[in-house]
């Protein structure tokens, strides 16, 4: 995870950067900092706090520059604290911003070092003191015992010592209009400007300033200063690196400083989102085709007779609930891996599968390698249901599905989640019909169902003052078990995720069947369960379950469909959903967990938008 920002112009970029930096909170906000050319020297300005502080520092202690770098951190090695915190410096000895004399090298990281230990240990032997527990101050200590006058070749030399994912941004103090980035499994795209040139992690943290964007590759050095740059790529089977052109792309990022608006938090706006986000994802389409996913996707359908859904964290659970739809309704086998432990083991690849990753950014390292893996084993029909156009998942895979979510600014994913799952209905659609699954009425039948969707989405969203009754019951409890059954038990595990990383309370999902089989041990008067209980086949199944957890004292919390007939009694709390919506109840059923989850939140006065120890986009392993 970790932002970067860097930038060489000929006016003062710290309001760029700390502008970058602003937008980039989502990949981590354990701390961030700051550093410049400054009268000769290094300087720098760091924070354990939010971003906003830091450019209240920089202000106060007048830090400014034609060349510099800036970093927001998720703290992979080391706890969040200033002497960790980056910019790091080559033989940094804790100078600050207001400090005359600092190191040679300034740098800022985003990855994973594998190798830091060894590296660390051969550094410190040849007399460099470390003042963090981070690998990026490895990398600041590496290139400056490779720094012979040109940095350019200090980073080529240096990287070729780094085990692990890297991006990297770093300037000297001897090459005043200068800064070298440098990437391997972590993004990093450069922004070419007029007269001045730009690094960011993510073309959005350019919004405004540049449009005219690199997407550097794998293995990818690039050198700018104010009017130019050039870029080496590593060779083919170790030969020599050599310059390249990488083509200019005009983006048009989104800033993804949207407006709260009449909202409390982000997350809050993004869940009254989703009646628009749904719309905007199913607009135009008048029919389901093949083409809906890219072109070449009728010829890529025809050839595959299984799906393998690769992803992570809620995304793996939109993931789950298309595994029910495909295989009820495409009448195609289908299988769900969390992308992480895919990619480590040994499978049995078969090149007529589909593999579908899907991600709201885009940028999930896990996914990412998961993707690549499938590839390596034979599995080149790729696909995936992503909300960033531009983003590395997007040029990966051959077809896509972009939802129209608009920018998830809030840690918990929300809109993605249910946008997801209406792209994936598409595609579940779209393989039914290829595969002789879907006549002609069942297709408008389903496609009046989902052009409904805004509007059923609105009556659930109106149940809000209900959910936040139950939420003041919900912020004492220290844990909380979640059921469903069939296509609503990943509806369930999402709630349960929902409510664990934003209110910090303990929560499981279980397929409500397998509660006898263990969890009904946890089952006493304190533990709320939460119930998904749809009128579909399996209600009365449910019922009964619902019944083993009263016979226990269990308080249950049931959202109910207005068909099924459950009442409210004595340990029984029921909010009546709008009647079975079918197939996509899915979408309406997750809408109320996402409500709990937040107000429980807020009655417990957590941080809902940027909750502890999490990033929004994760993109180390
Ligand atoms: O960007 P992605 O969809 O690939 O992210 C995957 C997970 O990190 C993400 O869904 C995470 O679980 C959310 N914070 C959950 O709300």
């Amino acid at each position: 995870m970790c932002g970067i920002v860097g930038a060489v112009s000929q006016r003062n970029i710290v309001p760029i950067l700390i502008q970058g930096l602003q937008r980039l909170e989502y990949r981590g906000y354990d701390s961030c900092g700051v550093a410049v050319h400054q009268g000769g020297e290094l300087r720098r300005a760091r924070s354990t706090s939010r971003v906003a502080e830091l450019n209240e520092m920089v202000a106060v202690d007048g830090v400014e520059g034609l060349v510099g770098i800036a970093h927001t951190r998720w703290a992979t090695h080391g706890v969040p604290a200033v002497h960790n915190a980056h910019p790091h410096f080559s033989h940094g000895t804790g100078h600050e911003a207001k400090s005359a004399k600092a190191g040679r090298i300034a740098l800022v990281h985003n990855g994973i070092i594998e190798n830091h230990d060894e590296l660390r240990a051969d550094l410190k032997a040849r007399g460099y003191a470390f003042t963090s527990q981070t690998d990026t101050e490895v990398i600041a200590h590496l290139v400056d015992s490779l720094y012979d006058g040109d940095l350019f070749d200090a980073v080529e030399r240096a990287i070729a010592h780094l085990k692990g994912a890297y991006a990297i941004a770093v300037f000297c103090r001897d090459e005043p209009l200068r800064v070298i980035g440098a990437r391997e499994g972590s993004p990093l795209v450069l922004g070419v400007g007029v007269g001045e040139n730009f690094l960011a992690s993510d073309a959005m943290a350019l919004a405004g300033v540049t449009d005219q964007i690199v997407y550097l590759e794998e293995g990818d050095v690039v050198d700018l200063q104010q009017g130019k740059y050039w870029i080496t790529a590593k060779g083919e089977d170790g030969a020599a690196r050599s310059r390249v052109e990488r083509p200019v792309k005009t983006v048009h990022a989104h800033s993804g400083a949207a407006e709260l608006g009449p909202y409390r938090h982000y997350m809050q706006k993004e869940i009254f989102e989703q009646p628009r986000a749904i719309g905007d994802t199913l607009e135009g389409i008048e029919g389901i085709t093949p083409e809906l996913f890219g072109d070449g996707a009728a010829e890529v359908f025809a050839n595959v007779d299984k799906v393998l859904i690769l992803a992570c964290g809620t995304s793996s659970y939109s993931g789950m609930t298309a595994k029910y739809w495909l295989e009820s309704i495409a009448k195609i086998p289908a299988q769900v891996e969390i992308a992480s432990e895919y990619r480590y083991r040994d499978s049995v690849p078969d090149p007529r599968t589909l593999i579908v990753t899907i991600t709201q950014s885009g940028e999930t390292a896990d996914t990412l390698a998961a993707l690549k893996h499938a590839r390596s084993l034979g599995m080149t029909n790729t696909l995936t249901v992503c909300n960033v156009s531009t983003s590395a998942m997007v040029r990966e895979c051959k077809l896509a599905y972009i939802t129209r979510a608009g920018a998830e600014i809030g840690v918990a994913s929300t809109k993605a989640f249910t946008t997801q799952l209406a792209g994936l209905f598409l595609l579940t659609l779209t393989l039914a019909k290829t595969r002789g699954h879907l006549s002609a009425e069942q297709e408008a039948d389903h496609l009046k169902a989902m052009r409904h969707l805004p509007v059923a989405l609105q009556a659930v969203l109106a149940l809000e003052p209900q959910v936040i009754a139950w939420a003041e019951d919900f912020a004492s409890k220290e844990n909380a078990l979640f059921l469903g059954r069939g296509l609503h038990y990943p509806i369930a595990l999402e709630g349960a995720l929902k409510l664990k990383e934003i209110s910090y309370i303990h929560a499981e999902a279980y397929p409500a069947g397998e509660l006898k089989h263990g969890p009904l041990a946890l089952v006493t008067s304190a533990m709320p369960v939460v119930t998904v209980a749809p009128n579909d086949a399996l209600l009365e199944k449910l019922k009964s379950n619902m019944q083993e957890v009263r016979a226990r004292g269990g308080q249950l919390y049931v959202f109910a469909d207005g068909d099924t007939r459950i009442e409210s009694d004595s340990g029984v709390h029921v909010i009546r959903m709008p009647e079975h919506y079918g197939a996509l109840s899915p979408i309406l059923h997750v809408v109320p967990l996402q409500l709990l989850a937040y107000h429980t939140a807020c009655a417990r006065g957590t941080d809902v938008d940027k909750p502890r120890n999490l990033a929004k986009s994760v993109t180390v392993e």
